[in-house]
């Protein structure tokens, strides 16, 4: 496995594979991987006949008062689990590797204006340009995310068919520790307290898809988790709710397919979780 910072070192590989008529896989991440991640570059080893991680902590996609200079980094480690993965390259670029001045910036409206669009009204923005910077670079045929940021992945979803790229989107299952927190690169922000009490995530998304069924008021399954995360004291919702599966945007009554999304405060740390619900 290789490990390079520029765009043209990758340029150089991916046109070398080409040549050779071999497939690409790309993994875009921000690094400090868990098992998260790494159930996504073990799905592109195995489809593809060569892997590309992205390792990238993009400064676009986090708001002023968020956590840009604290979010965890360590490259060491985790060129062993993208090697372990199967990963053949890993693109660590430095930040101005990746942004000029007055950059230009891809943009996506209605889809990322719920959700978590909400609190943080630049987060896509940075998340577009970045992935549309990726597929670019990588010129990837299949692109892996994980359904654990169900947004993002209907966003870039979305994308892809609006600007023409070529790239087959691979969404893939959220992995979770054993207590059932979804696996994030955030949970390392966690005390013990914190740890504990942000199950309540894991907890309101098993109630959730007890109460959903077809023809339910997204009120009813909105509020049956909300209850569970309103009796956890360290716990502060940030939303809850039921959107469509391909527009974000919130609906009455589940008669289609839906995303049940939700965001929620454990202490100062911010925590997502979810589910799809699929009407047939
Ligand atoms: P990051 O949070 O590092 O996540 C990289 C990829 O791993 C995303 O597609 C994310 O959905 C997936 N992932 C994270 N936790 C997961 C889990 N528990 N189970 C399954 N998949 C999981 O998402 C980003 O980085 C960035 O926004 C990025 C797309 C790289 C653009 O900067």
């Amino acid at each position: 496995m290789k490990a390079v910072t520029t765009v043209k070192e990758v340029r150089e590989l991916v046109k070398e594979w080409k040549k050779q008529g071999l497939s690409v896989g790309l993994v875009p991440t921000m690094g400090y991987l868990h098992e998260g991640h790494a159930s996504l570059i073990k799905r592109a080893h195995e489809e593809n006949d060569k892997v590309v991680v992205s390792d990238f902590v993009n400064p676009t996609q986090f708001g002023p008062n968020e956590d840009l200079a604290s979010y965890p980094r360590d490259f060491e480690r985790d060129c062993k689990i993208c090697e372990e993965m199967g990963a053949d390259l890993v693109f660590h670029p430095e930040p101005s590797e990746m942004y000029h001045e007055q950059h230009t910036f891809v943009d996506i409206d209605t889809l990322s204006e719920t959700l978590c669009g909400v609190t943080r009204p630049i987060h896509f923005r940075g998340v577009c340009t970045v992935v549309s910077k990726l597929f670019n670079i990588v010129t990837p045929d299949r692109a892996y995310f994980g359904q654990k940021d169900a947004q993002q992945l209907a966003i870039i979803r979305k994308m892809v068919l609006d600007l023409n790229f070529d790239i087959e989107i691979v969404g893939c299952p959220i992995v979770r520790e054993e207590d059932g927190l979804a696996k994030s690169s955030r949970n390392t922000y966690l005390s013990t307290e914190e740890r504990q009490a942000a199950l309540c995530l894991s907890r309101a998304v098993r109630k959730g898809q007890e109460v959903i069924a077809k023809g339910v008021a997204s009120a009813d399954v909105v509020a049956s988790m909300r209850e569970i995360i309103d009796a956890e004291p360290l716990a502060k919702i940030d939303y809850v709710s039921v959107v469509d599966a391909l527009d974000m945007q919130p609906v009455d009554t589940v008669e289609k397919d839906v995303l049940v999304a939700m965001a929620v405060y454990i202490g100062k740390t911010r925590l997502i979780d979810n589910f799809s619900f699929n009407v047939d």
